[in-house]
């Protein structure tokens, strides 16, 4: 039996076991499982070891362990070097390697729109686990001309952008891209308003932003990460402005989707049905 876990604490409400288990099936792989473990920080080390056993074949990791993960895996990528933010786990020649598909999986979700990163404004709304992938993806995989960062803690947006300012020249970029906002200020109108906080995982929870000036920019897009609920206060609002909305759901199905491809080889399947087991 090929083993296959997504950890992270709490653990229970993740929704990868159904997709990876629905993607084995499809694609005949009959003799591979896909099962969450809640666990400690303390057993992150086992969980690599095991890998390397070959007693787990895959793993994903999700929060609050993406970061840690980092300090045990054996090697990573470039872009994982700069974020440290690790989201699956592949035995390649004998090694552990961490990848993080969050990133590609987030520009994948907006180019199947037929959203283009380039020249681009965009307003970052939080500075916690998600944020640097979602950072990367605009620096290194896009190239946005302007990214203005607001979180209720400014020390850790400022944190965020003291690690990219040193990638920008990497990636010809300009020296002032990234800039921070206090919380709650009025950004200049963007093309991508995208919230990566938590606010808005509980219905009555909601940004108090004021996005009224978007009423003069319908083409604008309001891009929340949440995608249970489907629609937060966040879109809701947005969607009444007359603005664009997407949540998160397709990048999570495309974070799922390359790693599935990392470990067996296969593309698996995007279709309705796949899309309707997350809802
Ligand atoms: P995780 O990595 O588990 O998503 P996190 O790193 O704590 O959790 O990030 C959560 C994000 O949501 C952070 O940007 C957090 O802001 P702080 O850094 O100030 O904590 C943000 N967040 C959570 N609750 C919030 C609230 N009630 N108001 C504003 N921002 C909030």
């Amino acid at each position: 039996m090929n083993k296959y876990l997504v950890i992270g604490n709490p653990i229970a409400h993740s929704l990868s076991p159904v997709l990876h288990n629905y993607w084995f099936k499809k694609h005949s792989f009959l003799d591979s499982i896909y099962e969450k473990k809640e666990v400690e920080k303390k057993d992150l080390k086992k969980i690599v070891e095991q890998i390397k056993n070959d007693e787990i074949k895959g793993v994903n990791v999700t929060v609050p362990f993406k970061r840690e993960i980092f300090d045990f895996i054996d090697s990573a990528p470039h872009e994982v070097q700069f974020t440290k933010s690790v989201n699956t786990l592949v035995k390649e020649n004998n090694k552990v390697v961490g990848y993080n598909t969050d990133q590609e999986g987030f520009k994948i979700s907006l180019e199947e729109n037929d959203w283009n990163f380039k020249n681009k404004k965009v307003f970052i709304i939080g500075a916690g686990g998600v944020t640097p992938s979602i950072l990367s993806s605009f620096i290194r995989l896009g190239g946005a001309e302007k990214i203005y960062l607001s979180n209720r803690t400014r020390s850790k947006a400022e944190e965020l952008k003291k690690i990219w300012d040193k990638a920008l020249g990497i990636y010809q970029m300009k020296k002032d891209t990234i800039e921070i906002l206090d919380w709650e200020e009025k950004s200049e109108l963007c093309d991508l308003i995208i919230n990566t906080t938590s606010v808005g995982l509980k219905k009555d929870e909601k940004l108090n932003f004021d996005f009224s000036d978007y009423n003069n920019k319908k083409e604008a897009l309001f891009y929340d990460l949440i995608y249970n609920p489907k629609e937060t206060n966040f879109l809701k609002d947005a969607r009444k402005r007359g603005n664009k909305t997407m949540n998160g759901k397709m990048m999570f199905l495309w974070q799922a989707h390359l790693a599935f491809k990392m470990w067996t080889g296969v593309s698996p399947i995007i279709d309705e049905e796949v899309i309707k087991l997350l809802d």
